[in-house]
């Protein structure tokens, strides 16, 4: 029996119809602004695809693009100028940044009720310690899929193949927020392929195409693909697809964690608009 396919598609209309009600009624428009540095290519679709996605449920969507050789500083100034700015509700920095910018100063330095990314290390602790604090937007959309398909998370074994701030530390705050057990694994991690075995639900974010093979997935797992490889134009996850023919569920890539990625920006979006303005609808 082959693996159910959750694609991110029907959730993602959910969301957009759901937010674009809200947005509707709401007595300004929220305002979010994307800052992209240079034209790494798959920076400029990603951050088109979130201008559009903003603009498509009725916010007000901006992206800044700055040179690939801007530096560190001029970066830092413009942040703050969007950080002053009252009109601006939310402030996300695409990343990866050019060699000469260090993210974790940059990210230190967007306004913390403005960080739609949930990057900022005072919203990383906020996450961590159980406190009100944006998701980061790729480990709320694993979880906001499983719910989809009504997935139970709670005292399940959970193993995160990676272990990144975006992705790998975020995704294990948020399934241990929900009662699971949590095992992050990484490029030292020794007998990966048994931890896989062992986990009921299986997180594959670290870049490698099809890393993880169907002999390494426990029947009836529920497998969440995050990893991008493009090779030759074609996309690729870090599930190899015959490993839905041993689990319960599977996310397709492209078409599963990417496009949720981008609809819990804009959920994170409008909570920070309605937190900053003390807004309660
Ligand atoms: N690059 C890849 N994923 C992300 C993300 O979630 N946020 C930002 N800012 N950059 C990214």
């Amino acid at each position: 029996m082959a693996a159910h396919l959750m694609k991110a598609k029907p959730v993602v209309a959910a969301i957009k119809a759901d937010l674009s009600d809200k947005i509707a009624s709401l007595p300004f428009k929220p305002s979010v602004h994307f800052v992209r540095v240079g034209e790494d290519p798959a920076s400029v679709v990603y951050v088109k695809s979130k201008e559009t996605t903003a603009k498509e449920i009725g916010m007000d969507a901006y992206t800044h693009v700055l040179p690939e050789d801007s530096s560190e500083s001029s970066l830092l100034a413009f942040i703050d100028q969007l950080n002053q700015d009252d009109r601006v509700d939310g402030i996300l920095v695409q990343l990866p940044l050019p060699k000469q910018i260090d993210a974790d100063k940059v990210l230190l330095a967007i306004d913390p009720l403005k960080d739609v990314d949930g990057l900022h290390p005072l919203n990383v602790g906020r996450l961590w310690v159980g406190q009100d604090a944006p998701l980061p937007c790729t480990p709320a959309g694993l979880i906001k899929i499983l719910d989809f398909h009504n997935i139970d998370i709670q005292g399940k074994k959970v193993l995160i193949i990676g272990r990144s701030n975006i992705v790998g530390k975020p995704a294990a705050a948020l399934f241990l927020r929900r009662h699971a057990t949590v095992t992050i694994a990484h490029s030292r991690s020794r007998d990966l392929p048994s931890l896989c075995r062992e986990a009921d639900i299986l997180v594959a974010a670290i870049g490698q195409a099809g890393f993880v093979k169907p002999d390494m997935v426990k029947p009836g797992a529920v497998l969440l693909d995050v990893g991008v490889s493009r090779i030759d134009g074609k996309i690729f996850g870090d599930i190899d697809p015959q490993a839905a023919e041993v689990a319960s569920y599977l996310t397709p890539m492209p078409g599963g964690t990417g496009p949720m990625t981008v609809a819990m920006l804009m959920e994170n979006s409008y909570q920070a608009a309605l937190q900053r303005r003390k807004y309660v609808p």
